[in-house]
């Protein structure tokens, strides 16, 4: 399996992976011209690593991270202002409660947390449901908090949800991640906050 750093030329791959491995979650929810907007930004930016696993030329897996949590998503829209304006102008008219949840997320914070975002973040991490429970995903993971450290990151946290979340709170254990604190989020959805030292 060869991890690689991915490129323009994967985000329908990196599309069909989400839709197929986040079956139920709220960025599934926005649908697939939203994650074509969203993984081409994390693309373009030079403060992302996204990579993706692929073997005999095909993707099983991707993850996606941020090197500098704070203040992430705004430089993010701002940089994509005019894509993500007429995105929202779509999702006003075809889907407003998804626009309203967007926002509310992208503004979210843990309630009565202290925390200064002193951290990379892995926004997500997926495999192909095929694929899954072959080491794929620790692959992934490793490789990418290689980069992230090569790159002068010293630490990278990310959000996963509390309940009924026992592959995902399993696999970050099993690669080293411990709980930084617990928040609630909107709209009520109890998470984790997990983070690590490389
Ligand atoms: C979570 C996910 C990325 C893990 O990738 P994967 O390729 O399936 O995981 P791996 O085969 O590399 O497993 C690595 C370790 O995770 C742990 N793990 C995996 N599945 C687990 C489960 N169901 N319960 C508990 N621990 C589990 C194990 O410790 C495993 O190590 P081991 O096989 O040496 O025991 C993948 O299953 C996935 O895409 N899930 C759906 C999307 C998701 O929930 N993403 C994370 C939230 S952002």
């Amino acid at each position: 399996m060869n991890i690689r750093r991915a490129t323009l030329d994967d985000v329908s791959t990196i599309v069909q992976i989400h839709l197929d491995a986040f079956k139920g979650f709220f960025l599934t929810s926005l649908g697939p011209q939203f994650l074509r907007f969203y993984y081409t930004c994390f693309i373009r930016s030079k403060e992302t690593v996204t990579m993706v696993a692929e073997e005999d030329s095909v993707i099983y897996g991707f993850s996606a991270s941020t090197k500098e949590c704070k203040g992430f998503n705004s430089r993010l829209i701002k940089s994509n202002f005019f894509d993500f304006v007429i995105l929202s102008l779509k999702m006003l008219f075809t889907t407003p409660q998804s626009l309203l949840r967007l926002v509310r997320n992208l503004t979210k914070k843990g309630e009565g947390v202290e925390d200064d975002e002193d951290y990379a973040e892995l926004y997500s991490i997926g495999v192909s449901k095929i694929a899954q429970g072959r080491g794929v995903g620790k692959l992934l993971l490793a490789e990418s908090e290689h980069v992230m450290k090569d790159e002068g990151v010293q630490k990278v946290s990310l959000t996963t949800d509390y309940d009924n979340n026992d592959q995902a709170v399993g696999f970050y254990h099993s690669m080293g991640y411990e709980t930084l604190y617990e928040f609630v989020t909107y709209p009520n959805r109890k998470m984790y906050r997990l983070i690590k030292t490389l």
